[in-house]
Formats: structure tokens, sequence, C-alpha cells
């Protein structure tokens, strides 16, 4: 046995010599150290052997062990200088050149302007919320004054979302993409934290593409509820606005209009930026609003059957809401006119570069 470890020392120690890697040198050491090598397979013989021999052999092989490891160790060390110094060669850096600058992006043109208009509201102390995309009809639509079956409903080209072939329908209606940031408003009166100064900006999505529309598109709803609100505090709020984000010489007006969820409802309109509200003179009309003015979006006092699906006695509380698109809005200010407002949504870098 002690000729065979000797043996065995030998054979390890000439063989490490010739190992040109990492790889090799595990292969050799699983082959001669490994649970299954071949100092393991002597060691078997051990129990066999007379008690005072077995010590002697027992202490021998471990002195071989020793030297296979430290050989082992040696050859580890060496193969380890050799790579780092080879990656030397290759992977040396001049810490004195220039450095590449990172490519640095920007926010879409539509997340700006929803910044923007979140800022000018907050300083209002109206709070930025969201409400859900996927909704119920119960807060899309019924709640807010459209009973079911109600032919209003039929302007806001909503998406249902069903489950395999089979409309969705849970305890409050049918399940729809919101075509509108007004489902937050009946959402927002449920938390019952009052007064209510909320600005929800949102997706919305409604079945509609073309020049003009996007399936899915963005709204800002207000919504300000309180004991005595009027409508002078619409009037101002929104004038506060259309001042701060259009420019401090446009003025605004509140034309009668209908809406199912307020009472009386409005369009609002701000004076033309072409014209500056003139619609034009003698030579000619305006290129753009032809009357001097150019309209908004919707606003109006909310409905009390909207208050009190929101459980809130209209003999109590008033307030007013408005909800208009964030892509016109943006576009009106910036004089833009975007061929086709899907482009927005084409995420092609050419196009939103240049905003
Ligand atoms: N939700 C309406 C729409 O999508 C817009 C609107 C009109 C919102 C009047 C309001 C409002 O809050 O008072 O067409």
């Amino acid at each position: 046995m002690k000729k065979e470890l000797e043996q065995l020392r030998d054979e390890f120690l000439s063989a490490v010599k010739d190992v040109a890697d990492a790889a090799g040198l595990e292969d050799l050491r699983v082959e001669y150290l490994g649970r299954k090598g071949k100092l393991a397979g002597i060691m078997k013989q051990l129990p066999s052997l007379a008690e005072d021999l077995r010590k002697d052999m027992g202490s021998f092989a471990n002195e071989v062990k020793a030297a296979i490891e430290t050989a082992f160790t040696e050859a580890h060390d060496s193969l380890h200088e050799i790579d780092r110094e080879s990656r030397r060669e290759v992977e040396w850096l001049d810490i004195t050149m220039p450095g590449t600058q990172p490519k640095t992006g920007h926010l879409h043109l539509v997340t700006q302007a929803i910044e923007e208009v979140n800022n000018i509201f907050a300083r209002l102390g109206f709070v930025l919320v969201r409400h859900p995309e996927v909704e119920w009809d119960l807060y899309a639509f019924e709640s807010l004054n459209m009973p079911k079956d109600h032919p209003a409903r039929d302007e806001w080209e909503t998406f249902f979302i069903a489950d395999g072939e089979k409309q969705m329908v849970g305890e409050n209606g049918k399940v729809v993409l919101t075509p509108h940031t007004s489902n937050g408003q009946v959402r927002e009166m449920e938390k019952g934290n009052m007064p209510i100064r909320m600005i929800n900006i949102n997706k919305c999505y409604r079945r509609q593409s073309d020049v003009s529309h996007a399936p899915m598109f963005h709204q800002f709803e207000g919504l300000m509820i309180d004991k005595n609100v009027t409508i002078a505090e619409l009037k101002g709020t929104i004038d506060f606005f259309a001042k701060n984000f259009f420019g401090a010489d446009r003025e605004i007006r509140l034309r009668p209009f209908h809406f199912r969820f307020t009472e009386p409802s409005f369009e609002i309109d701000i004076t033309c930026d072409v014209c500056k509200g003139t619609g034009g003179d003698e030579s000619a009309v305006c290129r753009l609003c032809k009357d001097g003015w150019l309209e908004l979006g919707g606003a109006g006092m909310v409905h009390p059957n909207v208050l009190k699906a929101g459980n809130l006695d209209p003999d109590e509380y008033t307030g007013f809401a408005f909800g208009w698109g964030v892509e016109r809005t943006m576009m009106m200010k910036a004089g833009l006119n975007i061929a086709d407002i899907r482009t927005l949504y084409r995420n092609d870098l050419r196009f939103l570069r240049q905003f």
C-alpha cells in the first residue's frame, strides 16, 4: 500500500506540471482527490490492515494527501497569475481619456403635459388621484345619472371586457375599459373625505381610431365638492387654469350644454391665440377658430343624483366637475397641428424627440 501511495503521489506531481488551464486542473483534482478518486480507492484497504500497520499507513496517506494538495494549490495559484497577467494586457484602461456621454432621454410630451396640468391644480389644493381604468358599469355610467340602456351611453363608444366569449359581469354591472375619467367622481365621494378637491388624470379608452382619435387617450377630471360651492368657483378655477396653462391674456367663457351628470352643464371655450379672440377682421375670418373661441371641454355643477350615488346629501353639498382630453388641451397650447393624433403612441423616436 505504501508503494501504491508513493506511485500515486509521483504520478500526480508529474501530471500537474502538464496542466494548461483551470478546467484541466479541476479534472485532475477530481481524479485524485475526489470522493471516488484514486486516493480514496487506495484508502479503502486501510480497515483490513493490522492495527499498528494501519496507524503507520494512515499517517503516511495523510502526508501524501498533503503533498498532493500543496502541489494542487501551487498550480492553481500560478494558473491564476497567468490569467491575470494576460487580462492585464487586454483590459487596460486609460483613465485620462474623456468619457462617453450616456444618451439622455426626456419625458413623452403627453407626460410633460400631465405634469404641468397637475402642478397648476396642485396650487389650488387639488389632489392628484388615479382611479381604475378597468371599471364597473356602475362607476363609468350608472352612478353618473345614466341608467342602464340609456341612449346617452352610446356617445362613449365603450370597450367591454369579456371572459372568453362571455361579457364579464359582476355585482356592479358589466366590466368596461373606462371611456372617461368621470368614473373617478363617485369613487372619490365614496372615500368619504370631505371636502373634495381631486384631479384624476388617467388613460381612457373608446372604440374610435382615426386621425383625430386614438383608442387610448388621456383625460383630466377635476372635482370639487363642499358646502356652498357655486358656478363662481367653477369659473374661477377654470380661469386660473387657462391663464396659467395657456397664458395670462387668455379669457374663458361658459357656453350652455348638456351632460347627464351635471346640471347646469357647460362647454368651456377659450379665446383663440391666433386672432386673439377677434375671430378675424373684414378681410378674412380666423383660419383656426372662425369666431374667436376654441372649445376646451365639458364642465358643470355636479348633478344631485350623482351626489346621492356618492352617499352625499345634495341639500348639504354642492360641487363642480370638468373633464378634458389631455392630448387635445396640450395640442391647443403648443399650437401643434399633429396630422394624425395616433402618432403620439407609435413610439417613433424620430417624432417623439422633437418635443
Ligand atoms: N366625461 C365627459 C366626456 O368624456 C366630459 C365631462 C363633461 C366631464 C362634463 C365632466 C363634466 O366632469 O362636468 O365626454
